[in-house]
């Protein structure tokens, strides 16, 4: 996928500061990222209950069609309104711009977890599945909900594309293994796909990038008791929801995890939280995970050196300043750690 770019050698972007702490968090990233010389020409658009505000839509026809221009966007969590028959955005926008790959790294920011050193990359599978969602009940009696029906549907194009994906990711990170996870004792048909074009496309990868196998359940076990034995996990889609929270966990939790969803036609950055309308406004949340979301979006666009200084300084401030916001046990409010950052990155 090429990325457009302006006469200005500047990376046109959309720009969706969401909902809830979405403003607050994306008004601190945009001070960094100006900080660290970032060549982003941001293109506002809106979302979620702003979409809703201004013209009846959490997606609007003009978010989608700057989306579907730039290929490239950052975005702050949305809500979704429950009830009003909205269907959710980030299901919408997935289908849309086929965002196949769902990125997961999880990343120890800060000594003294339960777990230290942690270094995981999860690569979720994010189209396919049992998340198609074919589901229907039949009725027996007067029990109109008697029986549950589920169908998954898992290609072996769309197995090859996403174990494609995590093996070209590992090389470019320059990772040792790849770990496949599935159920394909039980479940043959559906997760057995997955494991059969797994073990094909790694062979394309023999002697550069080792690959092993896991079954889901013993996966998640042995991430408990020893996280340090994975190194890039793929996976379909269900099992990868699962085991990407169980990986954020090990890291300390929604605060610093970020996603990136992957796809032909686009790719759209944004941390893994929501809107946490409990602290909204307060100005008190943690811009974190969406700057390691930006990360991902320097690192996709071969920013590379960009996105190492910027986790470079996130380090520096959060364990050699010790500025940190309340949900890491400090007492910095979002723009107290956005200027530390940018004190960071613009001195010497
Ligand atoms: P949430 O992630 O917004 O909040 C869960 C808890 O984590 C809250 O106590 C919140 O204060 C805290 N938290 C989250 N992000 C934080 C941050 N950056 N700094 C400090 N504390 C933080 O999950 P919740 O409450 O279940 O969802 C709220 C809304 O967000 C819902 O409407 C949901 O649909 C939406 N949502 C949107 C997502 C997206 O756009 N990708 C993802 C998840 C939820
Ligand atoms: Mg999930």
């Amino acid at each position: 996928m090429s990325i457009p770019t302006h006469g200005s050698n500047k990376i046109p972007a959309t720009l969706i500061p969401g909902d809830g702490i979405g403003p607050e968090i994306v008004d601190a990233v945009i001070k960094v990222l100006d900080a660290l010389g970032a060549p982003f020409d941001w293109e506002l658009q809106q979302g979620g209950m702003a979409g809703i505000a201004a013209g009846g839509d959490p997606l609007p026809a003009a978010t989608l069609e700057s989306i579907r221009r730039n290929k490239l966007a950052l975005k702050g969590p949305l809500t979704t309104p429950v009830g009003g028959g909205f269907r959710s955005v980030n299901v919408r926008l997935r289908e849309e711009f086929q965002l196949y790959a769902n990125l997961r790294p999880a990343h120890s920011l800060v000594p003294g977890g339960r777990y230290e050193d942690i270094d995981l990359i999860l690569v979720r599978e994010n189209l396919e599945g049992l998340y198609v969602a074919f589901e229907h009940y039949i009725p027996i009696g007067d029990d109109p909900h008697a029986v549950a029906i589920s169908s998954g549907v898992n290609t072996r194009d769309g197995s090859r594309r996403i174990v494609r994906y995590a093996f070209e990711h590992a090389l470019k990170m320059g990772r040792k293994k790849v770990t496949l996870v599935h159920k394909a004792n039980v479940l043959k048909a559906l997760t057995g796909v997955f494991l059969e074009a797994g073990q094909e496309i790694a062979k394309e990868y023999a002697g550069r990038i080792a690959c092993d196998e896991r079954i889901v359940d013993a996966c998640a076990m042995q991430l408990v008791l020893n996280p340090w034995q994975f190194d890039v996990i793929v996976t379909t889609n269900l099992f990868g929801d699962i085991l990407s929270d169980l990986i954020a966990g090990l890291v300390g939790g929604l605060g610093a995890a970020p996603g990136a969803n992957i796809g032909l036609n686009a790719a759209i950055f944004e941390a893994v939280h929501g809107s946490a309308p409990d602290i909204a406004g307060k100005g008190i949340a943690n811009p974190t995970a969406l700057l390691l979301a930006a990360g991902l979006m320097l690192d996709h666009v071969g920013l590379t050196d960009h996105a190492r200084q910027l986790r470079k300084a996130i380090d520096q401030v959060l364990n050699q300043d010790k500025v940190r916001t309340g949900d890491l046990g400090g007492k910095a409010s979002t723009n107290d750690f956005a200027m530390a950052l940018v004190q960071r990155l613009t001195a010497g």
